[in-house]
C-alpha cells in the first residue's frame, strides 16, 4: 500500500509514535497534518527515548522525509529547541519540511490558553497551555500569522503588530492581564522566521509529487477520534480535527489519495485533561494500571486517567475515521488483572442500551456503561513475537474486540520498543 493514515482512536497517547517509527522503516515520507506541540509522541530504542511533539515520529530514519503540513500550528521556538535537542543526537534534518501555510502560535495565544482555563475555573478542558485553540481561533477569524509572513520582516512587523494588538486588548480587558510586550516578541519571531526558511516547502506538491512517484507515504495522525473539534467529547476537546478527514485538509491532497487507514488503540482507554470518560476506573485497578503502564503526560507530565476499553468509543472511531484494522497496544500491561472488563454498550437514564457514541454532553453525563467480564492472564508476554504464543486467554481477549469493533487486529503491542510488536497479515 503506498500511502497508510495512522490515527489515534481513542483520546490521545495510544502509541501513535511507535506504530509510526516502526512503518517509518518501510516508507519515504512521514507527514504531520494537524495539530502542534500538544501531542507528545514516545519513541523507545534499545537504550534511547525520544519524545517527540512537532517533529514527525519517522526522524529516527536518515532517508525519510518528514513533512508538516498547512493544517498544523506551530510555535516557531518549540520547534527550534526540538531540532537543536535532537541534532545533539545526530538526528539529520535535511529532509524536514514544512508548509507555507502552517499558523504560527505566538506569545499571546499561549497567554489567552492560560487566562481562559482560569477564567474557566472548575469548568476548564485542561488543555495542554501551548496555546493550540487561540491559535486555531485566530486562524478561523482570518486574522493568524502564517509561516510564509513569519519568514518575511516586511510583511510579519506590519501583521504581528496589528494581531498582537489586537490580541493584547483581549488579554487586558477581557481577562484583567497585563498586556505583552509585541515589539519585544516581532524581533525575537523575526530572528526564528530566519533560521525556519531552511525548511519550507508546499507540502500539498511535494506529498502529491511522492505519490505519483509511487513513493510509500505515512500520514501521522496526533491526538486521538474523541479529542476531535467536530465528533469528540466537545467542548472537552482539542481545536483540530485529528481524524482521517483532517489529513486531507491539514495536507493537502484529495482522499482518493488515501489507500489504507490504521487505527491505533490501547488495549484499555486513557485520557489526559477533563471531560466525558464513560468507562473510566475510580478503584485502586486504575492506580496499577498507570504505575505499570507509566500512564503520565509525554508533554506535560500530568497522571492520565485510566479506564477499561471502550467498545462504543472504537466503533464511533471506526466510522468517523474508516478504519477497518486496528493496531492494539499495551497489552503488556493488562498482564495480572484478575478479570479484565470491557464496556460493549451504554444505559440511558431511561434504560435504553444504546451502542452509538452519543452526541451531547447531556446525554453523555447520565449513562452507565455496560461491561462483559473476561477472565484475565497472569504470564508475561513482552517477549511474544507471534500470536500463537499468547496465553489463551489474551488471544480471547483480542477476538472479543476484533467481534465488537467489526476491525481487524493487525499489530499488537507487548512492549514500548520497536521490536515488542506483534503482526498479523501486515
Ligand atoms: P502517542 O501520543 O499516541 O504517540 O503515545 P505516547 O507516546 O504519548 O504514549 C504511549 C506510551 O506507551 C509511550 O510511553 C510508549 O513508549 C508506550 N507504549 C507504546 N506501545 C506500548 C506497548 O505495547 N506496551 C507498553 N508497555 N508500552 C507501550
Ligand atoms: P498525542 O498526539 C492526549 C488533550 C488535552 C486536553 C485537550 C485540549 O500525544 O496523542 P489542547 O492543548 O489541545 O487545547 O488541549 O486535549 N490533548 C491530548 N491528550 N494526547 C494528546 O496528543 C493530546 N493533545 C491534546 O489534555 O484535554
Ligand atoms: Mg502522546
Amino acid at each position: 500500500m503506498p500511502t497508510k493514515v495512522v490515527v489515534g482512536a481513542q483520546w490521545g497517547d495510544e502509541g501513535k509514535g511507535k506504530i509510526i517509527d516502526i512503518l517509518a522503516s518501510q516508507s519515504d515520507v512521514v507527514v504531520r497534518s494537524q495539530g502542534g506541540n500538544n501531542a507528545g509522541h514516545t519513541i523507545k530504542q534499545k537504550d534511547k527515548t525520544y519524545a517527540l511533539k512537532l517533529i514527525p515520529s519517522g526522524i529516527l530514519f536518515p532517508k525519510v522525509c518528514c513533512y508538516i503540513g498547512a493544517g498544523v500550528v506551530l510555535n516557531p521556538e518549540a520547534i527550534l529547541l526540538e531540532i537543536e535537542k535532537l541534532k545533539e543526537e545526530n538526528i539529520d534534518f535535511r529532509n524536514l519540511k514544512i508548509d507555507p501555510r502552517v499558523q504560527i502560535i505566538m506569545p499571546w495565544h499561549i497567554a489567552l490558553d492560560a487566562a481562559q482555563e482560569e477564567k474557566k475555573g472548575k469548568n476548564n478542558i485542561g488543555t495542554t497551555k501551548k496555546g493550540i485553540g487561540p491559535c486555531y481561533c485566530d486562524k478561523i477569524k482570518r486574522i493568524g500569522i502564517r509561516l510564509h509572513e513569519l519568514i518575511n520582516p516586511k510583511i510579519f512587523r506590519e501583521r504581528a503588530k496589528i494581531v498582537g494588538e489586537f490580541n493584547n486588548e483581549i488579554l487586558v480587558k477581557i481577562y484583567d492581564k497585563a498586556p505583552l510586550k509585541i515589539d519585544e516578541i516581532i524581533e525575537k519571531y523575526l530572528s526564528y522566521g530566519e533560521q525556519l526558511k531552511q525548511y519550507v516547502a508546499d507540502i500539498s506538491s511535494l506529498v502529491y509529487d511522492a505519490y505519483c512517484a509511487n513513493k510509500k507515504i505515512l500520514f501521522e495522525g496526533a491526538q486521538g477520534a474523541m479529542l476531535d473539534v467536530n465528533f469528540g467529547t466537545y467542548p472537552f476537546v482539542t481545536s483540530s480535527s485529528p481524524i482521517t478527514g483532517g489529513v486531507c485538509t491539514g495536507v493537502g491532497i484529495g482522499p482518493t489519495y488515501i489507500d489504507d487507514i490504521i487505527g491505533v488503540c490501547k488495549a484499555y482507554t486513557t485520557r489526559v485533561g477533563m471531560g466525558p470518560f464513560p468507562s473510566e476506573i475510580l478503584d485502586e485497578k486504575a492506580v496499577l494500571i498507570r504505575e505499570k503502564g507509566f500512564e503520565f503526560g509525554t508533554n506535560t507530565k500530568r497522571e492520565r486517567r485510566i479506564g477499561w476499553f471502550d467498545a462504543v468509543v472504537l466503533n464511533h472511531s471506526k466510522i468517523v475515521n474508516g478504519f477497518k484494522k486496528i493496531a492494539l497496544n499495551k497489552l503488556d500491561i493488562l498482564s495480572g488483572i484478575e478479570k479484565l472488563k470491557i464496556c460493549t454498550a451504554y444505559q440511558t437514564k431511561d434504560k435504553k442500551i444504546i451502542k452509538n457514541f452519543p452526541p451531547c454532553l447531556e446525554t453523555l453525563d447520565e449513562i452507565t456503561p455496560i461491561y462483559e467480564e473476561m477472565p484475565g492472564f497472569s504470564e508475561d508476554i513482552t517477549n511474544c513475537k507471534t500470536i500463537e504464543e499468547l496465553p489463551t486467554n489474551c488471544k480471547k481477549y483480542i477476538l472479543k474486540i476484533e467481534e465488537l469493533c467489526g476491525c481487524k487486529v493487525e499489530m499488537i503491542g507487548v512492549g514500548p520498543k520497536r521490536h515488542q510488536n506483534i503482526y498479523r497479515n501486515i
